[in-house]
């Protein structure tokens, strides 16, 4: 018999119930200047534990890294101790959480930054995009490119924070390289206009995320890591002249390391499903988790296909914190209210009911 959407899952020494993933979501509601997050958010995820795997929110890796209103971070010991809050509910309630390590790169503000400084980037080309300040939505600041003696530093955030993130008690981490962030910049020949051995041909421009991933394994079990890609999504402005080539060859080089899983948004990031995913899915070994536009039907029809062995929910679990026991019934799911997405407190954010609540 096939799989279904609700066949549990041996991953990386994990017992996942189902194939149901919560994607990281950014909802905004850390302390903007501790970046911790707190009680809020351990009601938050405990209320999703039934989910399969929980990935957290996009979680910088260093001030840095950050790009948005009240995200959180992992770099600092008050934060390690916040996240240790959510860990413990989550388990707590039977779940599994790993924690999504970020760096937004050029996709920042001046005014987001540590001493007010330009973002980094691989080259020095801001993007056509928007993040959002304590005062609203921004043009992102135009960024100053990486200086090739900075990429040792870059590599060291990265592994700081995943020590933070054994510390908090995560069951695994996965690294954020999809979306127009840090690592997609570097991945993508749009935003990459390196001349040095972090640009130019792909194999350049993997290096970072190579190199990272080298790091991470001195912390983690390769098999605790997973990693996000969005080979066709132009989100955040980072687009790739051949993405079936450029990440053809990327997924090419990940195979072998042993990494837990893989997660791709399948085509533009909240968008249409185009782009050559299954083909990319069929070069690559390990577990695939897909993402991007997915509801019960597809998802169940996926994996019964084996085009994918797990699928990452973003917003319905918004509005619908036992998802699972609903797709497992056909029940309706709420849909949640977009004025509360971002920021605030728990309205819009721990008081969605379940089922068995309603
Ligand atoms: C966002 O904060 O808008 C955001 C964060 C991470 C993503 C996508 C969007 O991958």
């Amino acid at each position: 018999m096939s799989d279904t959407l609700f066949s549990p899952l041996q991953m990386g020494g994990l017992d996942l119930p189902n194939r149901i993933v919560m994607a990281p979501l950014t909802r905004n509601r850390a302390d903007d200047v501790t970046g911790e997050v707190g009680p809020m958010q351990a009601e938050y995820y405990a209320q999703r534990a039934s989910a399969g795997l929980i990935i957290t929110e996009a979680t910088q890796i260093s001030p840095e890294g950050k790009g948005y209103v009240g995200t959180p971070g992992i770099h600092t010991p008050g934060q390690v101790a916040a996240w240790r809050q959510v860990t413990d509910a989550v388990h707590a309630e039977g779940g599994r959480i790993v924690v999504q390590l970020w760096h937004v790169g050029r996709i920042s503000h001046v005014s987001l930054q540590p001493g007010g400084q330009a973002p980094v980037a691989p080259s020095e080309i801001a993007a056509k995009a928007q993040t959002v300040t304590r005062e609203g939505f921004v043009d992102t600041s135009a960024p100053r490119a990486l200086r090739l003696d900075e990429m040792p530093r870059i590599v060291a955030d990265y592994v700081h924070a995943a020590r933070c993130a054994r510390d908090a008690g995560f069951d695994g981490i996965e690294l954020h390289a999809a979306n127009g962030y840090l690592l997609d910049q570097f991945l993508k020949d749009g935003p990459n206009r390196r001349e040095d051995a972090y640009g130019g041909p792909v194999e350049n421009r993997m290096r970072l995320l190579l190199e990272v991933l080298d790091g991470l394994a001195t912390i983690w079990e390769p098999e605790r890591i997973g990693l996000r890609l969005s080979p066709w999504s132009s989100f955040n402005d980072a687009s790739d002249s051949d993405p079936d080539a450029t990440f053809g060859a990327v997924v090419a080089r990940l195979n072998g390391r042993g990494l837990g899983y893989l997660h791709l948004v399948e085509g533009n990031t909240g968008g249409a499903r185009d782009g050559d995913f299954d083909a990319l899915r069929a070069r690559w070994q390990g577990v695939y988790m897909a993402n991007n536009g997915y509801d019960r039907d597809l998802a169940m029809t996926r994996v019964a296909e084996g085009k994918a062995d797990l699928v990452a929910f973003g917003r319905p679990y918004i509005a619908n914190p036992d998802l699972v026991d609903r797709l497992r019934r056909d029940a309706p799911l709420g849909e949640g209210d977009q004025a509360t997405y971002y920021g605030g407190g728990a309205e819009g954010y721990t008081d969605y009911p379940s089922l068995e609540t309603a």
